[in-house]
Order: C-alpha cells, then sequence, then structure tokens
C-alpha cells in the first residue's frame, strides 16, 4: 500500500469536520471520494498530501504515506508563477529536459510552444495539462480534487482519459475528489463521504450495481449519464436533519426508531463498509 488513512478526528480550529475516516490506497490504485458540496472532500486531500499544515487544520490519528504527493486543485489560475516561462517552472522539478518533453507529449502539449511561454500565454486547459505535468514529474500519488470543474466536457474528457492511462501504464495512483460521478467508470474503490463520515466504501463496479447505502443509491440515482438497473429504486424526497443519530431517518424508507436516537456505525460486509443499521 502506498497510502495509509486513519483519521479519528479533524478539526479547523474547534470545528470538527472528519470523523473516523479509514482506508488504504494501494500502490498503482485509484479511488474515487465523492459527496456533495462541504462532506470533507477538500479537506480529506489536503491531509492526505500534506498541505493542511497551510491550513487552521489539525487532526488525531495516522496518515502514513510513502509516496510522493502531488495535488491538481480545484482552482488552478494561481498556480503557476506569472512571472517565470513554463521551462523554468518545470526544470524547477527536474533538470532532465528531455523527461520533461516526454511528459509535456503524454498529456498533449507541443514542448516546443508550451516551454518558452508564460502562463498567460496559455489557455485554461493547456494551463491544466502544465499543472498534470508537474504533478506526474513530481508525483506517484495524484490528488485531483475537483479538476474537472475549470475544464469544459472535451478537454475533462481528455485528461480523465490521461490520468487513467499514466495510472495503467506508469502505475501513478489517483484520488479522484469528486461530485461528478460520471467519473466512476475505472477499477478501483469509491468511498462515500458525508457530513465529514464516511456512509459507504467499496469496489466502484460493487456500488454501482448495488449500492446499500440509501444515501449512495440517492447520489447515483441523480446522476443522469449513469444507466443503472436500480433506477426504480426510491428515495423519499431528501430530507437531512444532521441532529439525528441518522441524518437520513426522515428519507429514508427503511428507517425505524433506533436510526433516530443511536448513531451507526462504519460495519464491514464482505468488502463493502456501510454506515447504516441496516
Ligand atoms: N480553511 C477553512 N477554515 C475553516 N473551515 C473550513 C475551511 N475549509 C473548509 N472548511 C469547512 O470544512 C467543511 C468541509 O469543507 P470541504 O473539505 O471544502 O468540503 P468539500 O470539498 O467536500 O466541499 C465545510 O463545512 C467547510 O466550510
Ligand atoms: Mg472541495
Amino acid at each position: 500500500m502506498i497510502c495509509s488513512v486513519n483519521i479519528k478526528r479533524a478539526f479547523y480550529g474547534e470545528r470538527q469536520v472528519l470523523k473516523d475516516i479509514s482506508f488504504d490506497v494501494e500502490e498503482g490504485g485509484i479511488l474515487a471520494i465523492v459527496g456533495e458540496s462541504g462532506a470533507g472532500k477538500t479537506t480529506l486531500g489536503r491531509l492526505i498530501s500534506g498541505l493542511y499544515r497551510f491550513y487552521p487544520l489539525t487532526y488525531e490519528g495516522k496518515i502514513e504515506s510513502r509516496a510522493t504527493i502531488d495535488v491538481i486543485p480545484q482552482n488552478i489560475t494561481d498556480s503557476l508563477d506569472p512571472v517565470f516561462t513554463i521551462k523554468d517552472q518545470l526544470l524547477e522539478i527536474t533538470d532532465d529536459l528531455n523527461h520533461i518533453k516526454n511528459v509535456l507529449r503524454t498529456v498533449g502539449l507541443k514542448p516546443d510552444e508550451v516551454l518558452r511561454a508564460y502562463p498567460s500565454n496559455l489557455s485554461g486547459g493547456m494551463r491544466q495539462r502544465i499543472l498534470i505535468a508537474m504533478a506526474i514529474l513530481r508525483a506517484n500519488l495524484i490528488v485531483a480534487d475537483e479538476f474537472t470543474s475549470a475544464l469544459d466536457v472535451i478537454t475533462k474528457i481528455k485528461v480523465v482519459r490521461l490520468l487513467k492511462e499514466l495510472n495503467r501504464s506508469r502505475g501513478i495512483s489517483l484520488i479522484f475528489i469528486t461530485h461528478d460521478l460520471d467519473l466512476l467508470d475505472f477499477d478501483g474503490d469509491v468511498i462515500v463521504l458525508f457530513d465529514g463520515k464516511i456512509l459507504e466504501r467499496g469496489r466502484v463496479k460493487d456500488i454501482k450495481s448495488n449500492p446499500l447505502h440509501p444515501y449512495t443509491k440517492f447520489l447515483l440515482n441523480s446522476s443522469p449519464k449513469l444507466d443503472l438497473h436500480y433506477k426504480n429504486y426510491r428515495f423519499k424526497e431528501l430530507n437531512i436533519d444532521k441532529s439525528l443519530a441518522c441524518p437520513f431517518y426522515n428519507s429514508c424508507e427503511f428507517a425505524q426508531d433506533r436510526c433516530r436516537d443511536v448513531e451507526p456505525k462504519l460495519k464491514r460486509r464482505g468488502d463493502r463498509w456501510i454506515r447504516c443499521h441496516f
């Protein structure tokens, strides 16, 4: 395994934002962390990558990693230094110019064009590819946090395809942090995060073919492009009350009294983990 995460709790100042997050990333593996805005995905990415040091973010627990980790951040606009050429910035990472050129070609850029350019000379999609090239040059684990949100659909498809190709050909491990469930078409693991907790965790193919947690079903059902056979599953209107032991008590057709009163723990079922009494 390349990275092992055991977070009991994480806080911004006094405010707890993550609870009981445990998982491993296998060498050469792909993990997706999905969930709605505010679930704690970016926070988890910051902890995994070590970037938490730049935030008022602390944690109890243990995060072990023997990876060189790089993050493709959500916001790309200010990540490249405007006053240096791309060449200068890439040479900061490695002085092997041939290797740099190869990686640039791999991400679909023409080295001759981009190396002498300044960031402002390049389109958003090209800058994104530069950042991906930087990540590849540096990292054997890439954390890609909602990185597709700034891209048009075509570029997004290309970049995702490229990352998966790099995973296959170079064994680069990937963590996709996303609310976009269309990304879930790879052989790997997925974690469904809600309100700082893991609700369900398992293999992508198992979760897609048979989601167990009602919220996972709701999430997958609300993605129109995933053509899934449990389409006719009916989650009552999503009605969340975080003051209840299970916040989905009011939405779930299986709910019973103890869902309201006793917080469900994350339980193992085969190679699946699920936070539900049933
Ligand atoms: N720098 C910060 N300081 C304080 N609270 C933060 C900070 N960044 C995020 N949070 C809070 O932590 C929670 C999780 O946020 P985040 O990890 O960004 O979620 P996601 O990426 O899933 O949208 C949210 O309630 C958010 O308001
Ligand atoms: Mg985020």
